[in-house]
């Protein structure tokens, strides 16, 4: 049945592909299988599963019936030819990076990234010998300058978290081939209904499905998208002997159902960010919005190309700096201050008081955090409510 699916639209695929309910009584939604292990027919059966020989279930660490169908869909909406469900971003990132990076290997990442990616890269991978070094992707200019033979992997998000910078995908991965390493591109903000990193050259696509891939704030989980043997290299290396991030049946089971909204949220999140981004770009204590539909984005029109609509994340720069942050943050009512992102909530976040809080300023302003930067994960609320809460504090703030 997949297969006569690969012609559907983007939503119908979302929906239906990878589960057949007629293969179980007609179940509309995948059952959850909740097992740790799987009983072998024979014990030659067992060895040739072993052997990679045989197709079938081993243990829940390396597969899982449920978490297959939302594996299959993933790869399909992402245009990969398998994926891994993990069970939070971070154990699909550092599942990549222990598999395929050993020491002596360099990584290249760009300038802003999620705070833990981050802190890894710049705080710990140095330990195992790997070393980790950042440069501002938006030129792919700079990547050509230092990328060597070193290095094996460049890694980047377009958006970027939190300050929404755009990365030109295919210019960076055609410098990436040419020296011989992969591109890692991190989709979460984008979900493949708005980006496609593999279409565009990248290597590996890796998710948050915590934020809007689940999209209700009920789970953590993460995936990875790449070819067959990558990822089966993810799976038996890096989450089997690795780190041994796997996910939950019932995670999976949560993901499948939300995306069965996905293409109706990214167009909602996306149409109400437009209209907000917009409105707080003309509030007099607002410096600067940093949203890729504005005109005033330096590359709105690359975000244009690669993107089929601009995202639910907007960063914006309060005038006040670090105590209008935090003013802004203690003064709105409907938003709820938290991380995270991708929920129907909307959700604030000051990363100078509350992720970031304990880098030092100098390296907060190295990688693009500003004082008085926020972000706001703008949710399914409606437009007017939402408006009157976040304009409204900033009303109280320039008042
Ligand atoms: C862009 C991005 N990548 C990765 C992660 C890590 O994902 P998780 O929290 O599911 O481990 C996050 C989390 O906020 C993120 O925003």
């Amino acid at each position: 049945m997949s297969d006569s699916f690969k012609a559907r639209g983007f939503a119908t695929r979302a929906i239906h592909y990878g589960y057949d309910p007629l293969a179980y009584h007609g179940a509309l939604n995948p059952p959850v299988f909740l097992t740790s292990t799987y009983g072998f027919p024979s014990v030659e059966s067992g060895a040739a599963r072993f052997a990679g020989e045989e197709e079938g279930y081993i243990y829940s660490r390396v597969g899982n019936p449920t978490v297959s169908v939302l594996e299959s869909r993933l790869a399909e909406l992402e245009g990969g030819e398998a994926a891994l469900a993990t069970a939070s971003g971070m154990g699909a990132i550092t599942a990549v990076i222990w598999t395929l990076l050993s020491a002596g290997d360099e990584i290249i990442a760009d300038l802003t990234l999620y705070g833990c990616t981050f802190g890894l890269l710049e705080h710990h991978i140095h330990r195992f010998g790997i070393s980790a070094r950042f440069v501002d992707l938006t030129d792919p200019a700079n990547l050509a300058a230092v990328i060597g033979p070193k290095t094996r992997m460049v890694i980047t998000e377009t958006p970027s978290n939190p300050n929404m910078r755009i990365v030109d995908i295919a210019a960076v991965a055609g410098i990436c081939h040419k020296a011989g390493a992969l591109l890692v591109v991190d989709n979460t903000y984008c979900t493949p209904y708005l980006q496609r990193p593999l279409a565009l050259g990248a290597d590996i696509v890796v998710h948050s499905a915590t934020k809007y891939l689940g999209g209700h704030g009920d789970l953590l989980a993460g995936a990875v998208v790449s070819t067959k043997e990558l990822v089966t290299a993810f799976r038996f290396t890096g989450i089997k002997e690795l780190n041994g991030a796997c996910i939950s049946a019932l995670d999976a089971f949560l993901i499948l159902r939300g995306m069965k909204t996905l293409t109706l949220r990214m167009d909602r999140h996306s149409a109400t960010a437009g209209r907000l981004a917009e409105a707080l770009e003309a509030h007099p204590a607002v410096a600067r919005v940093y949203y890729p539909g504005l005109d005033s984005h330096p590359q709105k029109a690359l975000a244009e190309r690669q993107m089929r609509a601009m995202g639910g994340m907007i960063a914006l720069e309060l005038k006040g700096g670090i105590e209008a942050g935090k003013a802004f943050m203690n003064g709105v009512q409907l938003a709820t201050r938290a991380v995270s992102l991708g929920d129907a909530e909307t959700l604030v976040q000051h990363p100078a008081s509350m992720t970031h809080a304990t880098y030092d300023p100098e390296e907060r302003a190295r990688h693009g955090f500003t004082d008085g930067l926020v972000r706001i994960s703008v949710g399914l609320e409606d437009y007017d409510d939402l408006g009157e809460d976040l304009l409204g504090t900033l009303d109280r703030l320039a008042g």
